[in-house]
């Protein structure tokens, strides 16, 4: 079988072509990072308009590295949400498009759920695991029961993971996007320096809550006042209070569910303070830790495909009529 896929969510254009499941044949990623660093975030209504103006060449693209015509495809899979709902909308459209005129059936894939299965671009952990899905846009804990089976047990009730290390590196000067641009200060950077609060740790939910931290860094900088010899040691301990977080109650929300394996995707994943203490814990806790390659953590059109193609196993093809979305809620 062989899936095209189609990711337009936020401000990556990227179109893949997957076959039988774990060859990726191609996955073109195109980044507008440049376009929106000048105004030090994303904004909507361009990225929207690049798309527009990218996604017939990134098609094409992607069809001539995969050596695939279009007609050769069984079916397109394309995210419809969550997402920036211009820019989740061009791609939607664009695909509805394609499968009208060629009569390829469709399917319509959550671009979070997306990013939990990624993991299987790479490995084949077993059913029930607990996925946790970082990124610029959401901070989410779904508990898979079986492929195309999950619900939302868990998520944000403010600031997104990596939106709070792009708020933070912006406040910093850093550029955009900040995750990555923090993990490389902190390399150096002393973790114990300062003592950020860990927030919702003693809550008994699986949910997370991260713009007290970042009004925590933003106010100890600013009463404080950092020398530049100083700055990986608060920017380290910052990366460290949102990993802890992050590992333990992803941990404890594994011990309630009685789940045995935990799944990190999305853009924060590529981090590797969070990749090693996630190890660590998971070790002690005799959980089974599972990250896709840093590059795969990041949004990309295959994992949109291999979504899709467990859906096409199931014959779970979408109407013509499914609509986008933005925001995801609980099931
Ligand atoms: O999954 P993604 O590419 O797009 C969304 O769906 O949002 O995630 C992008 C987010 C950004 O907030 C970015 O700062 C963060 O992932 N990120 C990182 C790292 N690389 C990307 N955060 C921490 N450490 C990194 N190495
Ligand atoms: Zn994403």
């Amino acid at each position: 079988m062989v899936i095209l896929g189609i990711d337009t969510s936020c401000d990556d254009t990227s179109v893949a072509v997957l076959k039988d499941r774990t060859r990726v044949l191609s996955n073109v990623v195109s980044s507008q990072v440049e376009l929106h660093s000048l105004f030090g975030g994303i904004v909507p209504e361009l990225a929207s308009r690049k798309h527009v103006e990218l996604i017939g060449a990134i098609l094409e693209r992607a069809l001539l590295d995969a050596r695939v015509t279009l007609q050769e495809t069984d079916c397109i899979a394309v995210t419809n949400g969550p997402g920036l709902i211009g820019s989740v909308l061009v791609g939607l459209m664009f695909a509805k498009g394609l499968c009208l005129s060629t009569g390829k059936p469709m399917i319509a894939v959550n671009h979070v759920e997306a990013h939990a299965m990624s993991i299987f671009l790479e490995q084949e952990p077993a059913f029930p695991f607990l996925a946790l899905i970082v990124s610029g846009g959401h901070t989410v804990l779904l508990l898979f029961e079986a492929p195309c089976t999950y619900r939302l047990v868990g998520t944000t009730r403010d600031d997104a993971a990596g939106e709070a290390f792009d708020k933070i590196a912006k406040f910093l000067g850093l550029g955009y996007p900040g995750g990555k641009a923090i993990e490389e200060l902190a390399a150096g950077g002393n973790a114990d320096y300062v003592a950020f609060p860990r927030p919702m740790l003693d809550e008994p939910d699986h949910d997370f809550s991260f713009s007290g931290l970042k009004t925590a860094f933003v106010n100890f900088v600013k009463k404080k006042g950092v020398a530049d010899e100083d700055r990986p040691h608060v920017v380290a301990s910052f990366q460290e209070a949102i990993c802890e977080v992050l590992c333990r109650k992803t941990m404890k929300a594994a011990r309630d569910y009685a789940v045995s394996r935990v799944i990190v995707g999305g853009g924060v994943a590529a981090n590797r303070r969070l990749r090693a203490l996630f190890g660590e814990r998971a070790a002690q806790e005799g959980v089974a830790v599972f990250f896709p390659s840093r590059d795969l953590c990041t949004d990309n059109a295959a994992m949109v495909a291999i979504t899709g193609s467990f859906y096409a196993e199931r014959k779970l093809f979408s109407p013509e009529t499914v609509r986008g979305f933005s925001r995801m809620v609980r099931g």
